[in-house]
């Protein structure tokens, strides 16, 4: 008989999605940042536990065609989907297969460069956890990592009260989840804190819930349990995906400062400052215990960064090296190419401001450089994973591997775009198909985000 999770993700469709922060181009640098040179993502061996219908692992793969990707996941019909889309795309450097993680025995015994577990962590039982952190500590290369995303406890404490009043009321009067949310609004005092939970939970829809609060397992965990279970599989927390996020980027730096006055051990200080934010959700990254982890990062570690520009800084010196890097927006160049820019700086000086940048958030790097022609050419067309999502009406991955849905009537202009009509019939295409799109500044905007890359 299969278990209430299996038939879940086998009679309903997880909406295909792909998360940024799983990309080994992001979490490569956080590894480096906690002194491990991971192997180079383009040349990798990189598999996704709970790959679903491929939307994550496929653009990765067609990134990198000398890298060799493997997807796994529980649900038959998924793993079909995914392999019937990566043959559609071309994209033959990636298999996908139908295994409960349990029962997976990896082919080779050369371990894997990256492991990616989205979405996985917290919607499992307590043993598929164990074999999870298991399998990686027995599956990592020696410079491996992987990227496990997982839900918070203190910021998902609140919203349990909601799920078991939701329940209680299905179970007494029947209906389906949003009749009992809408009940539960009608009878919640307005200025209840619950509210904006309620509202919350009716704008994510009946499609997501079922798999999201209500999903058969929703088990978030505080952080210090999620590192401790992993170094006591054997492996290793190095920190968040996201240098900027290791304390929340939502705390003001008053708060942060007083938090770390008050509480000055780090780890400590960081799940104050979860607590603190209402946190919901963390990426981490982790290697093996004895991975060659370097004891002394160089600090100029930080120009061998490729960067673009995130959120405008405070202050005159991080303005200036912020203007640098956004002047070559919207590709992510390598920081020494920047550097040019900058003569009067002097590299040790830089890289403190580069540092502050990353884990503040006005720089965002990656691993590897990523240019691409940010004008839209004379006949636009979308590679062939694109095409087949804008047909399919799913999620364009763009260029910094963040899932990108449209209005409905929009995918029939995508889908156009094949590289056989020129931008004036396309613009004619889509006059007559959605006049209310302004359809010249959205094919630049598409553009800039990389879609036609
Ligand atoms: C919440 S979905 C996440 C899908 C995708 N990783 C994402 O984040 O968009 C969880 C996925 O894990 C799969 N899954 C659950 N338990 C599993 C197991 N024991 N072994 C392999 N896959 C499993 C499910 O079939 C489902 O596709």
């Amino acid at each position: 008989m299969k278990d209430p999770i299996h038939s879940l993700y086998e009679t309903q469709v997880y909406p295909a999605m792909s998360h940024p922060l799983s990309d080994p181009a992001v979490s490569a640098v956080a590894a480096l940042l906690g002194g491990l040179e991971t192997p180079a993502p383009a040349r990798a061996r990189i598999l996704e536990i709970g790959c679903c219908s491929g939307h994550n692992l496929i653009p990765l793969a067609m990134r990198w065609p000398e890298s060799e990707c493997i997807g796994i996941d529980l649900a038959e019909t998924s793993v079909r989907e995914a392999t019937v889309r990566a043959t559609a795309a071309g994209v033959t450097n990636v298999v996908f297969q139908a295994a409960g993680l349990r029962d997976y025995k990896p082919e080779g015994g050369a371990g894997f460069d990256f492991i990616i577990a989205h979405g996985f962590f917290s919607w499992v039982p307590d043993e598929v956890k164990e074999v999870l952190l298991a399998f990686c500590r027995e599956n990592l290369s020696h410079s491996g990592i992987a990227t496990i995303s997982f839900n918070l406890e203190c910021g998902w404490a609140a919203r349990f009260p909601v799920i078991r009043k939701v329940k209680a009321i299905q179970q007494a009067r029947g209906g389906d989840l949003i009749q009992a949310l809408e009940i539960l609004r009608f009878v919640t005092e307005p200025d209840s804190p619950e509210v904006a939970i309620i509202d919350d939970m009716l704008a994510k829809g009946p499609a997501i819930l079922a798999f999201d609060d209500f999903g058969p397992v929703n088990d978030p965990w505080p952080l210090d349990r999620f590192v401790r279970a992993a170094s006591n599989a054997g492996l290793r927390w190095i920190g968040e995906t996201d240098p900027a996020e290791n304390i929340p980027s939502i705390l003001s730096d008053e708060l942060v400062e007083h938090l770390a006055e008050t509480i000055p051990e780090p780890f400590a200080f960081q799940l104050a400052a979860d607590a603190a934010a209402g946190r919901t959700f963390r990426s981490g990254v982790l290697c093996r215990a004895d991975a060659p982890l370097m004891t002394q990062i160089r600090s100029d570690v930080m120009l061998d960064f490729s960067v673009r520009a995130g959120k405008e800084p405070a202050g005159e010196s991080a303005m200036e090296i912020w203007r640098a890097i956004r002047s070559c927006a919207p590709a992510c160049v390598a920081m020494r190419e920047v550097m040019v820019k900058l003569p009067e700086w002097d590299p040790p000086e830089l890289a403190n401001l580069v540092c502050n940048g990353i884990t503040n958030g006005w720089i965002l790097p990656r691993i590897e450089s990523l240019g691409f022609e940010s004008q839209p050419a004379t006949f636009p067309r979308l590679n062939a994973f694109r095409m087949l999502c804008a047909r399919e009406g799913l999620p364009l991955v763009d260029a910094w591997h963040k899932p990108c849905l449209f209005p409905e009537k929009h995918y029939a202009v995508l889908a156009a775009m094949d590289g056989s009509r020129s931008r004036t019939e396309l613009a004619a295409f889509s006059q007559n198909h959605c006049p209310e799109l302004a359809f010249e500044p959205w094919l630049r905007h598409l553009a800039a985000r990389g879609m036609f890359a």
